[in-house]
């Protein structure tokens, strides 16, 4: 595609000879101040000169071509470029019509792969809140970086390992018949552990026969490893049924269990690096300099941790996958051990493009309006129910708005579903996110079921003509009107907007940007009539049209979010 700003930065450099004058071009928040503008008082000290001449001067000697730049104009020291929007609706629409719905996409990634370790929630405990973010963002970069062309690895790393096995191991031996775990895994295993686990605190040798589970556990013991693969099992059957309504898939689910007979290898060599030392009976690798705690390696009851096998994890993605980056998506509850973690990795004798470009994807707690999110009993809410509320209120909404509706179900869901993902991405990951069901399935809102309506419009205005007129009968002149090249030249920047997006590992720019397509073309629609009486001009805006909606679904789909065709 034509990169205006490109063309416009190559003219500089010849006039200005600075090389990296790219940097300095801004956009305009302010329509009237041109598409791209250079702010001169930045060269001012370099050029010993007023902001106002240097504008003046360059502009002088400036030799854009027409076809790119219409108008240039001084203001305040500011040097304004007009960008030309003819060529800039052709290469639009050339381009979508070229690509369809890989409009965007790049091969950028191209030989690169990318791991992405998210959801990772732990075996035989409620899935909560906080690992519906990490599915929720995880999915989107798996979908961004691929639709960029990278090879992606999506990683689900389950808490499938440590003591709370051999507890879980020693309840089900003794009254496993009582609990219906084929039904109920995750609520009834639970129960099972905290009946187990207040038993040990009244008797030291229940407490000490669970150790011994583990232990034989860890050494491959069948009816131990039998249990316990029963345990993973179904609390993958129940897990799967929110990835299966989010629509998430991963490429391997080993977890922390995978790494049991690769730690020893690690603890080798930060042996031999001289830096894992003794403390207080237990090995830890000290953090001092960099003014962190130290990263426990080896408990003193010669156990391992969530951090060891978090390294073993690094080697063994690194050696596997030979990674161009390594993201790991987690609440900012994470963030110093995966400080710590990226440090102490530095002593595995990686190669620097591993160690390098390991990355953590933090994000925000979530809250609901009143405080914290849980059940009136106090219980921590499940996400698979949390999901079929999303989706029978939306079946609610629909049937109030539209009755007549053909697969209201189908429709509900996707509705549900995407209101709850919109929301979660709506604002950069860090902060918190605000839960409200009114909030986010307001579909007048910034909201998914919004953006869903607006491309159902879309959908419906194509529908209604049937056939899409062809490019080649697109007179592009009826379309520069001001509503009409606003919501061109936003379009214009999909591709970019995607790459920002992956830049930062935030999804919420692909967000916003679809936010802001969707309201420009609510414009573009309130001020032309489609359906008008001159074909010329009903072709011009039905092909805009029908470019809005291939973004806005192929935007949605970037995020997890399926359009429905009617609503
Ligand atoms: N299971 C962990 C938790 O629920 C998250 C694991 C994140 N991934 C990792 N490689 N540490 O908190």
């Amino acid at each position: 595609m034509l990169d205006f700003k490109k063309i416009i930065a190559e003219e500089l450099k010849k006039v200005t000879n600075i090389e990296n004058i790219e940097e300095y071009i801004e956009i305009p928040t302010n329509k009237e101040m041109g598409d791209y503008s250079l702010p001169c008082f930045k060269l001012a000290k370099e050029m010993k000169k007023a902001p106002q001449m240097i504008a003046n001067d360059i502009k002088e000697k400036l030799n854009i071509s027409e076809n790119i730049v219409t108008k240039i104009e001084v203001v305040n020291g500011y040097l304004n470029f007009y960008i030309n929007t003819l060529p800039l609706t052709s290469t639009l629409f050339e381009e979508i019509n070229a690509k369809k719905e890989a409009y965007g996409s790049s091969n950028l990634g191209e030989n690169k792969t990318i791991v992405i370790d998210y959801s990772s929630p732990n075996i035989a405990k409620p899935f909560h809140i906080g690992h519906l973010r990490s599915t929720v963002i995880g999915g989107a970069l798996y979908k961004i970086y691929k639709f960029l062309g990278y090879d992606v690895v999506g990683i689900n790393h389950l808490g499938d390992y440590g003591t709370q096995f051999g507890k879980l191991i020693e309840g089900y031996k003794r009254w496993g018949a009582e609990y219906n775990i084929e039904e109920n895994p995750i609520d009834e295993l639970t129960k099972i552990y905290i009946r187990i686990n207040n038993l040990c605190k009244e008797d030291e040798s229940v407490l000490e026969a669970c150790r011994n589970n583990f232990k034989k556990l860890e050494e491959g013991d069948p009816y131990c490893t039998e249990l316990w693969q029963k345990f993973r099992d179904l609390s993958l059957k129940e897990f799967q049924k929110v990835y299966d309504l989010l629509g998430v898939k991963f490429d391997s689910w080993n977890g922390e269990a995978f790494y049991s007979d690769k730690m020893g290898e690690v603890i080798e060599i930060l042996e031999k690096s001289g830096k894992l030392v003794e403390s207080e009976g237990a090995k830890v690798i000290n953090l001092d300099e960099y003014n962190m705690p130290p990263c426990i390696i080896e408990k003193s009851n010669g156990s391992t941790t969530y951090a060891t096998r978090d390294l073993a994890a690094i080697m063994y993605r690194a050696r596997t996958y030979d990674f161009t980056k390594a993201i790991y998506v987690t609440s900012y509850e994470q963030i110093l051990h995966f400080k710590q973690l990226f440090e102490v990795a530095k002593l595995l004798g990686l190669d620097k493009k591993y160690t390098d470009n390991l990355i953590h994807v933090p994000f925000g707690m979530v809250q609901s309006k009143t405080g914290t999110m849980s059940t009136r009993g106090g219980n921590i809410i499940k996400l698979e129910d949390l999901l079929k509320e999303a989706i029978s209120r939306s079946a609610k909404i629909i049937e109030e708005k539209n009755p007549n509706l053909e697969n209201k179900e189908e429709i509900a869901k996707k509705v549900g579903i995407g209101a709850v993902i919109f929301n979660d991405l709506y604002n950069s990951r860090i902060k918190d996110e605000i839960f409200d069901w009114d909030t986010m399935l307001n579909f007048n809102g910034e909201t998914g079921p919004y953006l869903q309506y607006m491309y159902v419009r879309t959908n419906s205005i194509l529908e209604k003509v049937g056939e899409l007129p062809s490019l080649s009968n697109i007179k592009i002149e009826l379309l520069q009107d001001e509503a009409s090249i606003n919501l061109i030249k936003e379009m214009y920047s999909f591709g970019e907007i995607v790459k920002q997006s992956a830049e930062k590992n935030e999804p919420y720019i692909i967000s916003r940007y679809l936010i802001n397509i969707a309201q420009l073309f609510s414009s573009f629609y309130n001020e032309n009539k489609i359906m008008c009486d001159d074909m010329e001009t009903q072709n011009a805006r039905i092909y805009l049209t029908y470019c809005t909606s291939i973004i806005l679904k192929t935007g949605a789909g970037l995020l997890g979010i399926q359009m429905p065709d009617k609503m």
